[in-house]
C-alpha cells in the first residue's frame, strides 16, 4: 500500500456508503511567508512552516454526488476526462472511495482564475469539506487540513478563514503536519489582487520546488529566512503591526523568488509587468502609501494594505481587486 493511501487510512479506517450528495466550500489563501520545498513529495510534507491570510469570499464549492460515470463540471463547463486536471481529481478521490463508486463533480470557483491566482488550495479543501459530507466521515478541522495537504500542499491552509498557520510538522507519516487558524481578526487588513498577465506557468509548483531545491545553491539559505520571518510575521499579526508584516513578508516572496531564479534551469516567473508594478509599488512607498507586495510561482503580484490606503491604491492601480479578509463573507 503506498504511503498517501496509508496516511488516508489512518484516518478513515472504514470506507462508508455516500450520501445522495455532499457539498464543501473553502477559501483560497495567499502565503504571507512562503511554502517552498517539500521533506516528502508524496505525503507533501513542507521543509518549513508558512503563514496565510485566506481571501473570504475568492474560493471554491465544490458538490458531489454518485454518477453512472466520474465527471468534473468546473464552472459550468464538463471537463475533458484525459485532462491533468480531471486525472489529477479523480486519482485523489480514489484513495476515499470503494472501486467502482463513480461521482459527479461540480465546481464553482470565484477566484478571478485570470489572475493566475492558485486555484488548487480552495479546490482541494473545498474537496475535502464535500468528502466528508459526503461519506458523514464528520471529521475535526485538523485531520480535514492532513487531507486537504494530501492533495495540494497549501490546501492545509484553506480550510479556514482569517491568518492560518501550517505547522510542518516532524513525523514521517505527516500526522502532525496541519494548519491552524490564529485567533486574531484584523478588520482593517486588505490584500489587493492584480491581473497582470494571463501567460501559462511555465513551471507548475511541485517541479519548481524540486528543482529549487536540486539545483539552486541559494535554497540552503532558505529554512533560515523563514525561521527569521514566519515568527516575525505572526507576531506582526497579534500586535497587529503592519509595517513588521508587511516588509517581512515582501522580503520573504522576493527571497523564495531569488531561490527560484538562482536554479537551473532558472525559474523567472516575472514577467516585464511584474518588474514594473514592484517599481510602482517601491514608488507609492516613497511617497507615503504603505503598500507591499508578495508573489507566488506566477507572474502576478498581490498587494497587502490597511484600509485607510485603499482609495490611494485603487486609483493607482485600476482593476485592483480588493478583499477584506474580515468582512462577513458567503463561502
Ligand atoms: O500547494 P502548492 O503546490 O500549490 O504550492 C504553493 C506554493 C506557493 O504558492 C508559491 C507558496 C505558498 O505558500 O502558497
Amino acid at each position: 500500500m503506498t504511503d498517501i493511501q496509508q496516511a488516508v487510512n489512518r484516518l478513515i479506517p472504514r470506507r462508508t456508503p455516500p450520501a445522495s450528495r455532499g457539498t464543501g466550500t473553502a477559501p483560497a489563501n495567499i502565503a504571507l511567508c512562503k511554502y517552498w520545498g517539500k521533506r516528502n513529495q508524496e505525503l507533501k510534507l513542507p521543509l518549513t512552516g508558512s503563514l496565510s491570510i485566506s481571501l473570504a469570499d475568492l474560493g471554491t464549492t465544490t458538490t458531489l454526488e454518485p454518477a453512472d460515470t466520474d465527471r468534473f463540471v468546473l464552472n459550468g463547463t464538463e471537463q475533458d476526462p484525459a485532462s491533468t486536471a480531471c486525472q489529477r481529481l479523480f486519482s485523489f478521490v480514489d484513495l476515499f472511495r470503494e472501486p467502482g463508486t463513480p461521482l459527479l463533480v461540480t465546481s464553482t470557483n470565484t477566484i478571478p482564475m485570470a489572475a493566475g491566482l492558485a486555484s488548487s488550495a480552495s479546490g482541494f479543501a473545498a474537496l475535502v469539506l464535500a468528502l466528508n459530507d459526503l461519506y458523514r466521515w464528520n471529521l475535526d478541522l485538523r485531520s480535514l487540513s492532513i487531507l486537504a495537504r494530501l492533495g495540494s500542499g497549501s490546501a492545509a491552509r484553506s480550510l479556514e478563514h482569517g491568518f492560518v498557520e501550517w505547522l510542518p510538522g516532524e513525523a514521517e507519516d505527516g500526522q502532525d503536519s496541519y494548519a491552524e487558524r490564529l485567533d486574531i481578526t484584523w478588520p482593517g487588513f486588505r490584500v489587493g489582487i492584480l491581473t497582470l498577465s494571463e501567460s501559462e506557468k511555465p513551471v507548475g509548483s511541485t517541479e519548481g520546488m524540486k528543482r529549487t531545491r536540486e539545483t539552486s545553491r541559494l535554497y540552503a539559505s532558505w529554512p533560515d529566512e523563514v525561521a527569521h520571518a514566519l515568527p516575525r510575521i505572526r507576531q506582526a499579526v497579534f500586535d497587529q503591526d503592519f509595517t513588521v508584516l508587511g516588509a517581512t513578508a515582501e522580503q520573504n516572496a522576493l527571497s523564495m523568488h531569488a531561490t527560484m531564479i538562482a536554479s537551473w534551469p532558472p525559474i523567472l516567473y516575472w514577467q516585464p509587468e511584474t518588474v514594473h508594478t514592484l517599481h510602482q509599488v517601491h514608488a507609492l512607498r516613497r511617497r507615503g502609501v504603505e503598500v507591499y507586495a508578495t508573489l507566488d510561482a506566477g507572474p502576478n503580484v498581490k498587494l497587502l494594505f490597511l484600509q485607510d490606503q485603499e482609495e490611494a491604491l485603487t486609483t493607482a492601480f485600476p482593476g485592483l481587486r480588493v478583499v477584506s479578509p474580515f468582512r462577513p463573507h458567503s463561502i
